[in-house]
């Protein structure tokens, strides 16, 4: 039996979690083909306590970046939201009416901790289901902090095939104002 009865709600919400620090075209994929499953996307940026204080973006600034990222014919079904300090996921996605959470799989090497999350947070919330998505193969090995030390090493143009337009004009401008 389950503890939220979600029958009644008509519209299929799914909520995308991560850090986005910073969003690449490997969740961008995500993203617009989650709209493709469900009537909206909420693309939710939240806190992993064991990446704090490795921050190249602030959250809000993540949330910003998302949303110019988010290509024009998908803006209908995706909303940007950040998380207040720390909240499990599922209580937003609670509060939220959603069905699902989705977690990208690039290779075997997430499989042990995505596994790991979604029992936690089932154990937390059995009315929302983890929904694991594959990225398409050109962004398997795309993630943010191979993103933050190819930067750190060559700067923004050496990202640039890896992150959306938005992200890489932000990372720029920094550049010329150091
Ligand atoms: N394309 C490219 N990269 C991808 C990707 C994709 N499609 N899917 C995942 N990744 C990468 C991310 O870039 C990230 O890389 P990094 O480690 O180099 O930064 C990594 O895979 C996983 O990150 P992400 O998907 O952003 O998740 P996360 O582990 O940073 O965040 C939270 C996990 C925030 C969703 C989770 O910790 C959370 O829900 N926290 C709130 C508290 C809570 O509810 N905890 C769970 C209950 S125990």
């Amino acid at each position: 039996m389950l503890n939220h009865d979600l029958h009644h709600v008509k519209k299929s919400i799914a909520v995308y979690p991560g850090s986005f620090d910073p969003i690449t075209n490997g969740h961008l994929d995500i993203i617009e083909r989650a709209t493709y499953l469900f009537d909206e996307v909420v693309v939710l940026v939240a806190v992993n306590e064991a990446k704090l204080n490795k921050g190249l973006f602030t959250p809000k600034e993540r949330a910003r970046l998302i949303t110019e990222s988010i290509n024009p014919e998908f803006q209908q079904s995706v909303r940007v939201d950040v998380t207040e300090g720390f909240v499990a996921t599922v209580d937003v996605c609670t509060n939220l009416c959603a069905r699902a959470m989705i977690r990208g799989l690039r290779s075997v090497t997430d499989f042990d901790s995505e596994f790991e999350l979604a029992i936690a947070n089932m154990e937390l919330a059995p009315h929302i289901e983890t929904v694991f998505m594959v990225p398409q193969p050109v962004n398997h090995f795309i993630s943010s902090s191979k993103v933050r030390e190819i930067l750190k090493l060559r700067g923004p143009d050496s990202v640039a095939k890896f992150i959306p337009e938005a992200v890489l004009k932000t990372l720029k401008s920094r550049e010329s104002d150091a």
